[in-house]
């Protein structure tokens, strides 16, 4: 076969692929593929053709904008066509984008851009004649779109007639139809609790709810729409605009709703900046957007650039790093956790995922893995959004090899062989060992020189597994009896490091009640509920001793961490490190010395709302109760303080209204440097 004869048939499986794909994305609404792995195939065969102009055929997809029209719809032809955009898919290809521009204008202009989100919907042509809603239409193939103005009119921020009285004669006004996320996890949870068909995200549920042929279940949907462009105008009585974003500005005058991102730029540096704003904001907005779209702000440089086949040359879409992706299950290990919860962990062919290369995604527990019905040696799609941890979302079943085999849960422990147990009401596996399973002992003393726990300088999680690998800590007690030397000796450490982690691991001693309660890890007490117990009983002893009923009595326990402290307690080998902890020198001031004096908060209710920089919310809680306050979750008319963070919302207005006393997180801190 000649180089010529396999291009031929590479571009020949890429047709037919992309071609099947359109078909599921755009007339089916049921995507089997990622957007990234479309992409991926589009630009191969685009790359293709570039090559080889001579064997572009009408039928390929890099020729048409989308797919056929459904059938039931009546079909509309767009006056002017209605385009897509080139895609850029790092700062490189913006900047190279911008150098095209230059170059074709022949001259070193200042390029100003109208910078908007990527709006993650479906693009829909509204037509308005003398102010009257008359028309909309699907986008189609770029052509010939299909009428769904039933389902447009029904859109709640759709106006059915313009605002003011010199809007064009006709105008046509150009944007995007989409979900919110409220409004998709709000459908999603009415379709479930009617047996109804649940949709996989935002965009599909807004595809599905738009292609309805009745208007009346289109009208039950939470859709939204944003304009982002002007398309037929004419009969002009206020002459539009002569930059983009001011005639976009002119479409909010006469009443269509747009997007509050929408800003203007200088040059792609500007429009870079635009770029990592948005991405940082992005996991905050209300609605998915899968990048940003930059267009020529001056009409009249637009004109001069002109359009290619699909797209205009002056726009340009710089998408977000894919949040999901298609990769290979290579295998499925077992991680024990602290508290032996034993955790399949997916193994993974290396892809570039959310920003970043991810070979691990956990796959939670048996019904998880039962749910997704994955087997060893899938082509598996790979979730990561945000600081998410990665997700195995899905399974693509029509990929799996004939050689795949089933996950095996355990039936011993991986670590220590111990015996495994599924509790009835939990949905995980757990390993019995306690602390004799290396795993579960390696996380108990990672957990208990954390910064919330003993606090230990400069012994972390790597240090840790290393002297319990070494031998040298069989218990949190062994921290204690540590000398320089052996540490000094161990790898990448030196005399210095060590008398450094000697000296910590001695100013670690002097800790608190609740600090020592929550190092110790047991199950269900975090920080707050240790601060909790240690506030209620005020002694050690007064906690070990507590029976089920006066545990529950403490805020937030109950029956089920009640039974955890009981246990955890009543296990020998815990007592014996506990005491072994004291002897070492383990201390803390007794809380009830400080009553009295130290409570000088006694009975005000505080609540906290918004971002605390200075300190999480946690720990400001664990303060407020050491002064003697309640913290509660909501304001109401017995709230005496709520501390406002930034980004504060319903809760500093119902303060507000409740006429309660709001003070700032410094204002806060002012009042504990008070005590
Ligand atoms: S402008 C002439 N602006 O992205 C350029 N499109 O890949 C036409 N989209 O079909 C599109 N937000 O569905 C434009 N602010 C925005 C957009 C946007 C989302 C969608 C639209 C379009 C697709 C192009």
């Amino acid at each position: 076969m000649s180089a010529n004869d396999s291009l031929i048939s590479e571009l020949q499986l890429l047709k037919t692929q992309l071609n099947e794909y359109n078909y599921q994305y755009y007339v089916l609404d049921t995507p089997t593929v990622p957007d990234s792995e479309y992409d991926r195939q589009l630009r191969r065969l685009q790359e293709i053709e570039a090559a080889h102009p001579e064997l572009i055929t009408a039928d390929s997809p890099s020729q048409k904008v989308g797919g056929a029209p459904l059938d039931a719809f009546r079909q509309i032809t767009h006056e002017l066509p209605m385009l897509s955009l080139d895609n850029a898919f790092n700062e490189d290809e913006l900047f190279a984008f911008e150098k095209r521009l230059k170059d074709r204008l022949k001259r070193d202009v200042e390029i100003d851009y109208s910078c908007e989100p990527k709006l993650d919907g479906l693009a829909v042509s509204i037509l308005y004649e003398n102010g009257q809603f008359v028309r909309a239409a699907t986008r189609g193939d770029g052509r010939v779109g299909e009428d769904i103005t039933a389902n447009v009119r029904t859109i709640k921020n759709v106006p059915l007639s313009l605002r003011g009285d010199d809007f064009p004669a006709r105008l046509e006004v150009r944007g995007e139809v989409f979900m919110s996320l409220a409004g998709f996890a709000a459908l999603n949870a009415a379709q479930k609790a009617s047996e109804k068909k649940v949709f996989a995200n935002p965009r599909n549920a807004a595809a599905g709810s738009l292609r309805q042929l009745d208007s009346r279940i289109t009208a039950s949907r939470p859709l939204m729409f944003y304009a982002y462009s002007v398309g037929v105008v004419e009969g002009e009585r206020q002459a539009l605009a002569d930059k983009h974003a001011e005639r976009l500005n002119q479409l909010t005058h006469w009443g269509m709703p747009l997007s509050p991102e929408v800003a203007v730029a200088k040059g792609a540096k500007g429009c870079h900046a635009y770029y990592q704003g948005l991405a940082t904001k992005r996991a905050a907005l209300p609605y998915e957007i899968d990048g940003v779209v930059f267009k020529v702000n001056d009409i009249a440089l637009q004109q001069e650039l002109g359009f290619v086949a699909r797209a205009p040359r002056w726009a340009i879409a710089h998408k977000f790093p894919a949040q999901e992706e298609m990769t290979k299950l290579l295998d499925v290990e077992f991680q024990v956790g602290r508290t032996g919860a034993i955790t399949p962990v997916a193994r993974l062919e290396p892809v570039f995922v959310g920003g970043v290369t991810v070979s691990n995604a956990t796959l939670h527990n048996q019904d998880e893995v039962a749910r997704l019905q994955v087997k060893i040696g899938d082509t598996v799609i790979i979730r990561r959004a945000g600081d998410v941890i990665p997700q195995v979302v899905s399974v693509v079943q029509e990929q799996r090899p004939d050689d795949a085999r089933d996950v095996v849960f355990p039936v011993a422990c991986p670590e220590c062989d111990s015996h495994v147990e599924r509790l009835d009401e939990e949905a995980v596996l757990r390993c019995t060992g306690g602390l004799i399973c290396p795993a579960q002992l390696k996380e108990s003393l990672k957990h208990f020189a954390s910064r919330k726990a003993m606090d230990i300088d400069g012994l972390g999680d790597k240090l840790v597994v290393q002297l319990v690998d070494m031998g040298l800590v069989k218990t949190p007690a062994d921290f204690f009896r540590l000398d320089v030397a052996p540490i000094a000796a161990m790898e990448r450490m030196g005399e210095k490091s060590a008398t450094n982690i000697i000296n910590a691991l001695d100013k670690a001693k002097q800790t608190t009640l609740p600090r020592f309660l929550y190092s110790l890890g047991i199950r269900e007490v975090g920080e707050a509920t240790a601060a909790n117990l240690a506030n209620h009983f005020k002694t050690l002893d007064a906690v070990m001793n507590a029976t089920l009923e006066q545990l529950v009595e403490v805020n937030d326990v109950g029956e089920v961490v009640a039974a955890h402290v009981r246990h955890f307690f009543a296990e020998e080998h815990n007592q014996t490190v506990i005491a072994q902890l004291q002897e070492l020198g383990v201390n803390w001031p007794d809380i009830e010395d400080k009553s009295g004096t130290a409570q000088p908060l006694l009975n005000k209710t505080f609540v906290l709302t918004g971002t605390l920089s200075a300190m999480g919310r946690n720990e400001a809680k664990v303060v407020l109760q050491n002064l003697g306050a309640k913290v509660s979750g909501s304001v109401s008319a017995k709230t005496d303080y709520l501390v406002a963070g930034e980004k504060a919302g319903s809760k500093l207005t119902k303060a507000q209204e409740l006429g309660v006393t709001v003070m700032t997180e410094d204002e806060m801190l002012a009042l504990f440097a008070q005590y």
